[in-house]
């Protein structure tokens, strides 16, 4: 039997997830991890040929030049250029080694991307920029708090960055001077001298001049195409990844000259989402999640320019007051609330697979899908199941919801539309997860689709046998299984055989959506024909214990309690910990286990990991039950 849960019931968001909008990304994000296409897309090499092929060529045409240079037959301009590109070219790697996205070898990543940061950061190894572009990751387009942010804001700013980068980077690091761990602050001062040294011995050196033209002047143009291609055309200024996840790195309209200069980059919102995916197959990347990340609206825009007015999402809801004109029972649990306006201006039209947001209480906010003929106006309908076990907002929903109630809502939204189509739309709906099909349905009319509910008796379904009196009944097809479970042919034979063009939707409670998924791929159905909408958590909603971790190489234990990741408990200990998505999407907080049972909450490691038990995501999952967990820490 499915869980039947009320996923139109508002989102459970994670402490750190902001908003809707944020979980839906990071839920959407994490699906697409956990396809196979993006797992072999992680998979690294041991020793990564295109990687070594780039940085050999960029060494390579560094030294040649510089040759050429000093002996009088390579142009100083063209040098100059050549070298300002050879620079910005072995950047790549070292971008790549602070997401150890290089080599599945830590030791073999560190050694290439720190090799590759010499042309750039003479002296400092990849540890030392890691810590930079890690807080870049996890504060993307946050003012002071992000390192980067300061070359989107504006031309200007960009510019001053580029010129002054080693200097803003000390600053923006020693105002957090307390928060990083002594082994941190060692390795940057020891970076830093070894920097400092450098600039030193070469401007008392009689080669001072020979050096400026061969490295310090093509090193700045390194930093500042760096910077160009990296942050200035990449973020939206002011669009928080915090907030947005999806919204705040862009994607940039093919150019067959300039995309191959990129190295990949142009996708590079597929390596802010996934950022252990290498350069060389970002594009294929976002080939592999375009069909499912263009619903969530990412900012696209050219190589030259500003960015649309469209980049910047609305971030302030608009709210406005309905009436409550309607109630009614529709299923066991189940009640349909009717809004009409509270004020002269009538309620706007949506589109099909729109849902508003309700205030319920100060501070409780839901979404639900709503339901009936889309593009009409005058009064909005949602369906509400109470839920005993929730957070809340289905008790306050059916407690104060009653005829005549004013109630704040916001504009319908569309993060589930549906997808123009050549071919058959199969509707596949959990119980109350039928909701935004209804709109669809009507909006399907005159094609060729069909609605399947799925649930364990009528009475558990909204509108239940009463749905034989919507216009497109003959197209909706109810399974009940009486809690007995359902069979995985059934679903099969709801999905019918895949052809080119058709598309599933799918809604209802996670462990509902995951199975159909499961059984769409074995059916042949591609991951970019089967579209979900999922207001329900990203993580199971099993009931959480507390457990112990003990870090092997110190001995120290520590109490991991409700409602605390073991990255909490570590960061409160002052143990740095690598992360940036703190969702389980990234992987960047993985970490080996020596001993003990783990209770994966993960999008990151395959089957095969997680059957071996020895790899843990520290940001989300846990130790099972009470037992103890030993990290390689
Ligand atoms: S920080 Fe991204 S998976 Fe943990």
């Amino acid at each position: 039997m499915f869980q039947q849960t009320a996923v139109l019931d508002g989102h459970e968001l994670p402490e750190r997830a902001c908003s809707d909008q944020a979980q839906g990304d990071w839920a959407m994000a994490g699906s697409l991890r956990a396809t196979p296409e993006l797992q072999a897309l992680h998979a690294l090499p041991l020793w990564p040929l295109p990687t070594l092929c780039l940085l050999l060529g960029c060494f390579a045409a560094f030294g040649l030049s510089a040759y050429g240079m000093v002996e009088g037959w390579m142009p100083i301009p063209l040098g100059i250029i050549i070298n300002g590109l050879a620079i910005y070219g072995a950047f790549t790697p070292l971008h790549d080694g602070t997401h150890r996205a290089v080599s599945r070898n830590r030791f073999i990543n560190d050694v290439i991307s720190t090799a590759s940061g010499q042309l750039l950061l003479p002296g400092c190894e990849v540890a030392i920029y890691r810590i930079l572009h890690l807080a870049h990751h996890k504060t993307t387009g946050e003012h002071h708090e992000d390192p980067d942010e300061p070359a989107t804001r504006s031309l200007s700013g960009f510019w001053l960055y580029g010129i002054f980068l080693e200097f803003y980077w000390v600053h923006w690091y020693l105002k957090r001077f307390s928060q990083w761990s002594a082994a941190q602050n060692a390795r940057v001062f020891l970076g830093s001298c070894l920097m400092a040294s450098w600039y030193a011995i070469w401007i008392a050196s009689p080669w001072a001049l020979e050096c400026l033209l061969i490295w310090w002047i093509p090193q700045r143009i390194g930093a500042v195409l760096i910077l160009y291609a990296f942050a200035y055309i990449q973020h939206p200024p002011g669009v928080e990844q915090r907030a947005y996840p999806i919204r705040a790195t862009g994607i940039l309209r093919p150019n067959k000259w300039l995309g191959p200069l990129m190295l990949g980059q142009n996708a590079h919102l597929i390596h802010h989402l996934y950022p252990q995916i290498p350069w060389y197959r970002l594009e294929a990347g976002w080939r592999a999640t375009e069909a499912q990340l263009l619903r969530r609206a990412p900012p696209i825009r050219g190589y030259w320019g500003g960015w649309g007015q469209d980049a910047f999402p609305n971030t302030e809801t608009p709210w406005r007051w309905v009436r409550v004109a309607a109630t009614e029972d529709i299923a066991q649990d189940i009640r349909l609330f009717t809004f009409e306006s509270a004020s002269p201006s009538p309620l706007p039209i949506y589109e099909a697979g729109a849902h508003i947001d309700v205030r319920l209480e100060p501070g409780v906010v839901r979404q639900y899908s709503l339901i009936g003929r889309p593009g009409t106006t005058g009064r909005w309908q949602i369906a509400v199941k109470r839920e005993a076990g929730g957070r809340g907002g289905s008790i306050a929903a059916h407690a104060r919801l009653q005829q005549g109630t004013l109630v704040e809502v916001g504009n319908p939204r569309n993060n589930f539309p549906l997808q123009a189509s050549a071919g058959r739309h199969v509707l596949i709906a959990g119980g109350i997860g039928v909701t935004p099909f209804i709109s669809m349905a009507y909006a399907l009319a005159a094609k060729d689709f069909a609605l399947h509910v799925f649930a364990r008796t009528p009475a558990h379904v909204p509108f239940g046998q009463a749905m034989q009196r919507f216009p497109f009944a003959a197209r909706i097809q109810l399974h009940c299984d009486d809690g007995k479970g359902f069979e995985n042919s059934e679903i099969a034979d709801a999905l019918g055989p895949y052809r080119a063009g058709d598309r599933t939707y799918l809604c209802g409670p996670a462990g509902f959506m995951e199975r159909v998924e499961a059984v769409a791929a074995t059916a042949g159905w591609p991951a970019g024909a089967v579209v979900t909408e999922n207001f329900s958590p990203l993580r199971p909603s099993r009931p959480e214990a507390p457990f112990t971790i003990e870090l092997a190489r110190s001995g120290r234990r520590l109490r991991v309690e409700v409602g605390q990741s073991i990255v909490d408990v570590l960061e409160g200990e002052r143990f740095s910990v690598d992360t940036v998505c703190r969702q389980g999407v990234c992987g960047t907080c993985r970490c080996r286990v020596l001993s003990g049972e783990i209770e994966h909450r993960d999008s990151v490691l395959t089957a095969a990991e997680r059957e071996e038990g020895n790899q843990i995501l520290l940001c989300v999952s846990r130790g099972a039950g009470n037992g103890l967990l030993v990290l390689d820490r």
